[in-house]
């Protein structure tokens, strides 16, 4: 059990206390504990596997096979949001957060009642097929992946059917990136979780929020670029540091 130090959690639940146009950025670390996987770091997957192959554009257009083979063997369809998303709607219910800024494409803030989800990397709960534009229930195409792999498009017969995430060597979608950014020039506080903070553009997007001022807390398993720039970090598993934060700014 991670416990954060009593001086840690009361500074991290003062800071998200006094946040009036607060959001909360959140990576594949806030999801690990719904067993979803992470990337970097300590047992995650691109320790595992070479992204370039599973995950990136260019060889998703040149062998689809390679993302529907990896996906038909370790997509994980059951997963529930854990405490931390849970922490996140109740931070969102008090008026402390405005939204949340995620790069996951699990869907599990919004399973958790977020109302406000700003999808940085896209959703891979929908598949679009590149030929025809049609887009698919993900449910319906896994269905069709495990009868044939790779699956084909149902409307036109095409090869690539693609989820509407965004693959490495890809650009960020223009709506999502541009919310994120007024977000954050608005932010007066920035709540990081489960995220290395390594991956650009997404990663700016905390930048931009302390470049105008918002102060900064970090809940990772890790330690990550901006733990110096930040107010409060604490480093730990985060369904189970933010439901302490959320009980210590009950009893405040
Ligand atoms: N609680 C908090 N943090 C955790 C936990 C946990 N239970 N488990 C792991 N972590 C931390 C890891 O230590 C790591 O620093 O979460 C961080 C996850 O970092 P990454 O795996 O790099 O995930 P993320 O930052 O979201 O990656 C960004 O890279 O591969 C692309 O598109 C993909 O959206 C992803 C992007
Ligand atoms: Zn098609």
């Amino acid at each position: 059990m991670t416990t954060a130090t009593g001086a840690a959690t009361a500074e991290l639940a003062a800071l998200l206390g006094r946040a009036r146009a607060g959001m909360a950025f959140t990576g594949a670390g806030i999801s690990v504990e719904s067993g979803i996987p992470h990337f970097r770091g300590e047992g995650g997957l691109w320790t595992k596997f070479d992204p370039y192959k599973v995950a990136h554009i260019d060889t998703f257009l040149k062998e689809p096979a390679q993302y529907w083979t990896y996906s038909l063997n370790h997509r994980r369809t059951d997963a529930e949001p854990n405490p931390a998303h849970v922490a996140l709607v109740d931070l969102e219910r008090r008026g402390h957060l405005r939204a949340v800024v995620t790069q996951n494409t699990d869907g599990l803030h919004q399973k958790a009642g977020s109302g406000r989800v700003v999808e940085l990397h896209g959703s891979s709960h929908a598949v679009v097929c590149l030929d025809c534009e049609t887009r698919f229930p993900r449910a319906e195409i896994d269905r069709l992946n495990r009868e044939h792999c790779p699956p084909s498009c149902p409307a036109c017969g095409g090869r690539f059917l693609k989820p509407t995430v965004v693959l490495f060597g890809e650009g960020l979608p223009v709506e999502a990136l541009r919310d994120a950014q007024s977000l954050a020039m608005a932010a007066d506080v920035v709540l990081i979780v489960g995220s290395s903070l390594q991956v650009y553009p997404a990663a700016g997007i905390p930048r931009l929020a302390l470049e105008h001022g918002a102060e900064v807390g970090i809940v990772n398993a890790e330690p990550t670029p901006f733990d110096d720039r930040a107010t409060v970090v604490i480093h730990g598993k985060a369904g189970e540091i933010l439901p302490q934060i959320l009980s210590r700014m009950a009893s405040a």
